[in-house]
């Protein structure tokens, strides 16, 4: 008899149906030709980024990486082109099974000058909805990823008393205006993130370190973002409404380790918890966004793990899992709108994604109510203070050419959005 060499037993892991499947961007890092306060900071600070990556990456991610030694590479320019070339890149969504698409609204775009309105732009991104909605993606909309129109750059940005109020009016403009074809409303993208990089660590424009800044911002963003979801909701009442969150899963590095625990509990409340507090009732779903694990070592973390990606941030696909565990507590639908990572060689990628929708449809059986996922990102593109080198993108982009070429990772998601299922081994 013929040795039979045993067929791996495949499961599929059907997800619930209607669960959206899609990939995110924002403006500034794929639409090219913005002018916001980033691209004033690029400008300025190009060359000293350029010098800087000498010390700042690893010997492997400078050889594979070398244009992170050129100016050009933290100039953001004409990006992906995605202003101008949005049907085509929602053409390969369409064609790679996603039903959703994340993307922001330039805030720069619609109110250059303060409180003028330009109804060119606003009519640009109601042709970007259009486009979306003809080929059956439901658009989540953010409002603000990160980037100041100048005029409020120049009164101080995120800073300002009176940003709330500023953000508010901008909201609720657009709303009126494109409001017909939105159901979702993402107000503004992970406050906590900026809050580190631009007032507390220095490294983002307006490259802050100040705890008296840090306190003003983390109260103008949650106040921006509670004014704007009741000026929405004004506008229209049937809106569903959120901010993105940023959420991190911290361990103890020794588990009965009191200072490592104590480590845990201070990093959670104010990276995970605090800005929910202070946005209590004002959100219709959670949009969770994960990237990090960190294990800390009373007081900071330490990475040890092989498994990274090109920016060497460890891969780490279960956090998801815990990181949905722990917003049950909230008692809100969740989407997943970001979540992904830097490979520019496709190696991980596949794997990646599969891994960490395994955890989601884990926490699906747990009855935590995951209603949709949206990776980032579905283009290469322009990763703030690192520029273009990092390439988290389902599709690759030819910057040079702006020719877009479909990742094979991309092709193993399309399966799993297509079949709203998850095929594994057994
Ligand atoms: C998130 C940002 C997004 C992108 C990814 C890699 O924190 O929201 O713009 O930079 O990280």
């Amino acid at each position: 008899m013929k040795n039979e060499i045993p067929k791996k037993n495949r499961k599929k892991l059907l997800f619930p149906s209607g669960f959206l499947w899609g990939s995110a961007t924002s403006a500034h890092q794929v639409e090219g030709g913005t002018n916001n306060q980033w691209t004033k900071w690029e400008k300025e600070n190009a060359e000293r980024l350029a010098k800087e990556a000498k010390t700042k990456w690893q010997p492997w991610q400078q050889e594979k990486f070398p244009e992170m030694f050129e100016a050009q590479n933290y100039i953001s320019g004409k990006a992906c082109d995605h202003y101008n070339r949005f049907e085509e890149d929602f053409d390969i969504a369409k064609s790679l099974g996603h039903n959703a698409h994340r993307f922001s609204i330039e805030w720069s775009r619609i109110e250059p000058e303060e409180g003028k309105f330009d109804e060119k732009e606003i009519e640009h991104y109601r042709k970007v909805l259009m486009a979306l909605r003809e080929r059956g993606m439901e658009p989540f909309v953010t409002l603000w990823h990160w980037t100041n129109p100048l005029w409020l750059e120049e009164k101080g940005g995120c800073e300002n008393p009176e940003f709330a109020t500023y953000f508010k009016r901008y909201a609720g403009l657009v709303a009126e205006k494109l409001g017909s074809n939105v159901a979702f409303w993402i107000t503004i993208n992970e406050p906590t993130t900026v809050i580190l990089n631009s007032y507390a660590a220095g490294v983002w424009p307006p490259q802050k370190r100040n705890l008296l800044s840090v306190w003003r911002v983390y109260r103008n963003l949650a106040k921006a973002h509670k004014s704007a979801f009741e000026e929405i909701h004004v506008k229209l009442p049937n809106a569903k409404v959120g901010f993105s969150h940023i959420v991190t899963f911290f361990e103890p590095y020794r588990r009965y380790s009191i200072a490592d625990l104590l480590a845990v509990k201070i990093a959670e409340y104010f990276g995970n918890k605090k800005i929910l507090n202070m946005t209590k009732s004002h959100n219709d779903f959670l949009a969770l966004q994960y990237y990090f694990h960190r294990k800390l070592l009373f007081p900071w973390h330490i990475q040890k793990e092989r498994l990274v990606s090109d920016l060497n941030w460890e891969i780490y696909a279960e956090g998801l899992y815990h990181i949905l565990r722990w917003a049950r507590r909230y008692k809100l639908p969740v989407y997943i709108t970001e979540n992904g990572l830097a490979d520019a060689k496709d190696e991980k990628r596949s794997e990646f994604i599969a891994a960490s929708l395994l955890w989601v449809h884990r926490a699906i059986l747990e009855s935590i109510d995951v209603r949709g996922y949206f990776y980032w990102s579905l283009l290469d593109n322009f990763e703030w203070d690192k520029g273009f080198w990092p390439r988290f993108g389902l599709v690759e982009v030819d910057f040079e050419t702006q020719e877009r070429k479909v990742r094979p990772s991309a092709l193993e998601y399309a399966k799993i959005c297509k079949n709203n299922e998850l095929e594994i081994e057994i």
